[in-house]
């Protein structure tokens, strides 16, 4: 019988015995790392490329499902109620709140294209129709005017509340200097 030195197949390798043992596990090891690589590896990978890709599919039709939660902002902008500020009160005070207050104290909302997308949609529209409901500039003209609504006005924009800030980290250009609060103070306060 030939011997091929490999002891673990041909045990009549007898000169070779002392190393059979060891021949054996080592051979084994390597059968089973190989193994482990090329096939548990493998399946692993394959595993997470998979789960990826659920889990994005899953996302998709969730922020697509969102889209189609409706969203209500009341009132609904109507023709007659359109009016700017400016034209209605002392005209530096009235371009301020035009420019910084009427996306949501009035009809005259501008929709950006990401207003409509939801979950943005949401925030935007709670934020609009809450704002008109306490405060709505499109009536202003028609209706009779405290002195203490007045100052709230102040009040709100002299603490910062005013506008929003997570509206005002996007609209950059409503944010209001100290010259802009100072003027809004001075209307509250002369009512004209
Ligand atoms: C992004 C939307 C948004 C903008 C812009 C905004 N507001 Fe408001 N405002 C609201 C919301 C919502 C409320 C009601 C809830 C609250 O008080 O936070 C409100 C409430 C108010 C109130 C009454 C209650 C209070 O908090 O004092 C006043 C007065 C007011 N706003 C003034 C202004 C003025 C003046 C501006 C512009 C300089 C402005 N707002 C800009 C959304 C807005």
């Amino acid at each position: 019988m030939t011997c091929h030195h490999e002891p673990y197949i041909e045990p009549w390798c007898a000169p070779y015995g002392a190393n059979r043992g060891y021949g054996m596990v080592e051979e084994k090891r390597l059968q089973l790392d190989k193994a482990m690589t090329s096939k548990c590896g493998s399946n692993h990978l394959s595993l997470m490329r998979t789960l990826a890709k659920l889990t994005s599919i899953l996302f998709a039709f969730v922020f697509l499902g969102m889209q189609f939660v409706p969203t209500t902002t009341t009132p609904k902008p109507s023709a007659t109620t359109g009016v700017h500020m400016a034209e209605v009160i002392n005209p530096q005070v009235g371009a301020i709140l035009d420019r910084s207050c009427q996306d949501c104290h009035s009809s005259r909302t501008t929709w950006p294209w990401y207003s409509h997308v939801a979950p943005v949609s949401w925030i935007v529209s709670k934020h609009v129709s809450a704002g008109r409901e306490i405060l709505d500039f499109s009536d202003w003209a028609n209706e009779h005017h405290s002195a203490d609504e007045r100052m709230l006005i102040c009040d709100a924009v002299s603490d910062g509340r005013m506008p929003l800030p997570e509206y005002t980290l996007i609209h950059r250009n409503a944010k209001l200097s100290k010259r802009d609060v100072e003027l809004i103070c001075n209307w509250a306060a002369a009512g004209h």
